[in-house]
C-alpha cells in the first residue's frame, strides 16, 4: 500500500517546516512527514529548508549565523495570523511520541558541510527511540553514507533530479535500502525493477491527482507530496 509522505508538513495549506504543518499533515492521515534540517551557530539541529531564513521567516541571514536562542524569535509563519517558531528535531521528536508517523529527515548540507551534524541527529534519534521511523535523504549522498556507517541500523535513500540509470544498482551500492527520485524522471519500468530488487522509492514532489493515481497503481512504496489531504482521498478512492 503506497505511503503518503507530506513535504515539509501540509506545505500545501499551512507554512512549510512548521509544527503546525507537521501536526496538520498527521490530522489529513499522511503516514509520515518529510522534513529539511540544517544547523545553527551553536549546533542545535533546526528545521528549515533553506541556508538563509529570508524566504521563509521574518528574519534575514544564515541558519548558521544564529543562534537557537535567536532563530527561535524568529516567525517562520510570516504569511499567517499565529507566530510559528522554526522548530527544532528535538520539538519534532518529541511530538513524534504521540503518534506513529514516520519522518523522512533530509540533511540540507549540500552547501554548508556542517560539522557533526550527522552524529548530533543520529544521537537525537537514539534518545527519542525513533531508528525504526527514521528514514535519511539527501542530495549529499556523502552524507548519507556517513549516516549509514554511524547507524547502519537506520534508513537511508539518496534523493536525486534526473534520469540514474539502473538506481537499485547505485542504492545498493551505498547501502540505502530506498530511492527518493524526481518524480518526473522515473519511467513505470524503473519503479517496477526497483521494487523487484527490494529497493523503495518514494519519488518527489507529488501533486497532481494523475500522477498520484499513477503511483498508487504501480503500488509505489510512497511519495512525498505537498497536500496529504488529497493524496489521502485519492487512496480512499482507489479502494
Ligand atoms: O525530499 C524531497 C524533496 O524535499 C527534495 O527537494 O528542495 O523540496 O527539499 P526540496
Ligand atoms: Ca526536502
Amino acid at each position: 500500500m503506497t505511503q503518503i509522505f507530506a513535504h515539509r508538513g501540509y506545505s500545501a495549506a499551512f507554512a512549510e517546516n512548521t509544527m503546525t504543518s507537521f501536526i496538520e499533515a498527521e490530522k489529513a492521515l499522511a503516514d509520515g512527514i518529510e522534513l529539511d534540517v540544517q544547523l545553527t551557530k551553536d549546533g542545535e539541529v533546526v528545521v528549515i529548508h533553506d541556508e538563509k531564513v529570508d524566504r521563509t521567516t521574518s528574519g534575514t541571514g544564515y541558519v548558521k549565523d544564529f543562534t537557537f536562542k535567536e532563530i527561535r524569535k524568529l516567525n517562520a509563519n510570516k504569511m499567517g495570523i499565529k507566530k510559528d517558531p522554526i522548530p527544532s528535531l528535538t520539538e519534532v521528536f518529541e511530538w513524534m511520541q504521540t503518534n506513529k508517523l514516520k519522518c523522512n529527515i533530509e540533511l540540507k548540507n549540500g552547501v554548508f558541510p556542517y560539522e557533526s551534524m550527522e552524529e548530533k541527529i543520529i544521537q537525537l534519534i537514539r534518545i527519542n527511540g525513533l531508528s525504526e521511523r527514521i528514514i535519511f535523504s539527501s542530495f549529499n549522498h556523502y552524507s548519507i553514507v556517513y549516516c549509514y556507517r554511524l547507524a547502519p541500523d537506520i534508513e537511508t535513500a539518496p534523493l536525486y533530479g534526473a534520469g540514474l540509470y539502473m538506481p537499485w544498482i547505485y542504492a545498493q551500492s551505498i547501502c540505502s535500502r530506498g530511492i527518493h527520485p524526481k518524480y518526473t524522471s522515473l519511467a513505470d519500468e524503473v519503479i517496477k525493477s526497483a521494487l523487484q530488487n527490494g529497493i523503495a522509492v518514494r519519488p518527489y514532489t507529488v501533486n497532481k491527482d494523475s500522477d498520484m493515481k499513477r503511483l498508487f497503481e504501480l503500488n509505489c512504496t510512497a511519495f512525498i507530496t505537498d497536500d496529504p489531504f488529497k493524496a489521502v482521498t485519492i487512496k480512499a478512492q482507489k479502494k
